[in-house]
């Protein structure tokens, strides 16, 4: 297997809403990422990938889309999509963006007309079915932003489906036309040039052909999103996906070395699946284990070493700790620990994504009520599952909204913006920055970490050391997960040196046996 730029490289998260905002308005554009992309460079990343910047009438901000093929005017053009593509390219950078096919927005022409008669030639484009027979929805299925995943629609009394928002009524796969219109939106934008597509929610694209209703969830406690409440048997993960999958796979193969990831969110067994029949799925299913992981050295050294064992024959592995979905890993472990998990994060086999301001360590933000956003938040309020939270403003410098925007953005900043930026913290030696830097860095140089083996060498509670290696060359890693000193015995260490800390100094220190940690310490070593 050749190893592409996907194996070896680092994937860059960017909310586009949230980046750089060019314009003024306090929203992030595209002209503001492209006008970011030398900061990329230094950091050492290899390919962005932008969340959705589709027309969209926003009411989950994008992933509602009403035009596949073209920019909302909030984010700029297509004229400027094409400056950041060629841009980005001429710097040696990828661009990968984000593809919804799971629903449409309720405001796309497709809907339109599929809603306008049961006549209508894409009535069968989107999921209509009758009543049960006591009246109500058809069956018993949750969307997943609270409430039932069915409406009614009065005019054609008929309900549709909406896995998500009543705004995002869901396309149905199993239309040979549905799938025509949608490659030839793929093939859209890989003329235009990207290197490859993220697909939302690729696992729920097609649906139980009998809509069956979905058995309890025995895990549920009575708490939570409506959308636990039951087992997701028959609304995802449907055996039938892997073709619809597989005939994606080779529209992007009409192409050249482009890149398919899917957002997946299933246990070990289950995800490894998408890789498909002989790895002809999405390239990388992304793995989300280190969002649920315990924060605990033990637990996260045995689910490498599970998810290591479960992949197929020549699969690629890859590594997520945060997204504009989930809390943010400093927001969940701290900041002392963030710098262990992004030492993790750009030390384990597979392409790691890391997401825009973890680099920064931008932790948890307090969205005071009148400031809520997201759908999700305002649908359920009760049960904790804003995600405002994770996609607040990138900080760039000391200035009074943070080098983002020339007024008030529309997430607050952080409190502590002042330090917390990219201009204070890039000459910082000891700052998560200057961290993450090296780790990009010297992953890229270094064949033992961007493309060696993984074997573990130690778990405990509080350490995880683990070895990289690539034909005579080696890389060890250890981290200490407490917040006390700590040191162990590493035999197969001695005679290393010290290359990294995840807080500064010790560079070129050479290690005997026994290894000592400062509380929260991970060290990068190098054989000699
Ligand atoms: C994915 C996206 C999320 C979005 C949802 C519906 O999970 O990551 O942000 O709300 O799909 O499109
Ligand atoms: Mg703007």
């Amino acid at each position: 297997m050749p190893h592409s730029w996907w194996r070896t490289g680092t994937v860059y998260q960017i909310y586009p809403r949230s980046f750089q905002d060019s314009d003024g308005d306090g929203v992030g554009d595209l002209e503001g990422v492209r006008r970011r992309l030398d900061y990329l460079v230094w950091l050492g990343v290899d390919a962005i990938w932008l969340s959705p910047f589709y027309p969209s009438p926003m009411q989950d901000f994008g992933y509602d889309v009403s035009d596949y093929c073209d920019v909302d005017p909030l984010f700029g053009s297509l004229a400027r999509f094409d400056a950041l593509v060629g841009e980005a390219h001429a710097k040696g950078l990828k661009i990968i963006i984000d593809f919804v096919p799971n629903h449409t927005s309720n405001a796309h022409p497709w809907f339109l007309a599929s809603k306008s008669a049961r006549s209508d030639p894409k009535r069968d484009w989107y999921l209509w079915r009758d009543p049960a027979p006591n009246g109500g929805p058809p069956n018993n299925w949750f969307s997943h932003f609270g409430g039932g995943a069915w409406s009614w629609d009065e005019q054609t009394q008929q309900y549709y489906l909406h896995s998500f928002l009543p705004e995002q009524p869901d396309l149905n796969w199993r239309n040979p036309q549905v799938r025509a219109a949608m490659h030839d939106v793929l093939r859209f934008w890989l003329r235009r040039g990207v290197d490859g597509f993220r697909v939302d929610v690729i696992s729920h694209i097609v649906k139980d052909a009998a809509f069956r209703d979905n058995p309890a969830n025995p895990g549920w406690t009575g708490e939570g999103p409506d959308i636990i409440r039951l087992a997701q048997t028959y609304s995802s993960d449907q055996p039938e996906v892997h073709d619809v999958i597989a005939e994606m796979r080779r529209v992007v193969d009409e192409f050249d070395d482009r890149l398919l990831i899917g957002e997946i969110y299933l246990p070990i067994e289950r995800l490894v699946a998408y890789y498909g029949k002989e790895l002809q799925g999405v390239h990388l299913p992304f793995n989300f284990q280190l969002l649920d992981a315990r924060w605990n050295a033990a637990e996260i050294g045995r689910l490498i070493e599970k998810y290591e064992a479960a992949l197929p024959q020549g699969a690629w592995p890859n590594w997520v700790l945060s997204n504009h979905d989930r809390p943010r890993i400093a927001a969940r472990v701290g900041s002392a620990q963030a710098r262990i998990a992004t030492m993790l994060l750009l030390t384990l086999r597979g392409t790691p994504t890391l997401y825009y301001g973890d680099e920064i360590g931008i932790g948890h933000v307090d969205i005071p009520a009148d400031r809520i956003q997201d759908p999700w938040a305002k649908r359920e309020p009760d049960v904790g599952v804003g995600r405002d939270p994770s996609r607040t403003p990138m900080q760039w410098d000391a200035g009074q909204f943070a080098g983002f925007s020339t007024r008030e953005p529309w997430l607050p900043l952080t409190p502590d913006r002042e330090t917390r930026n990219v201009a204070t913290m890039r000459d910082d030696d000891s700052s998560i920055l200057a961290l993450t830097r090296k780790l990009l860095h010297y992953r890229r140089e270094r064949a033992p970490l961007n493309k060696g083996e993984w074997r573990l060498l130690c778990s405990s509670d509080d350490i995880l050391a683990y070895e990289r290696v690539s034909g005579e060359e080696r890389a060890f890693v250890a981290l200490n997960f407490c917040s006390e000193p700590r040191s162990c015995a590493l035999p197969t260490t001695a005679g290393a040196t010290i290359t990294i800390s995840t807080h500064g100094g010790r560079c070129g220190e050479a290690v005997g046996t026994v290894l000592c940690f400062r509380r929260d310490e991970g060290v990068l070593l190098s054989s000699p």
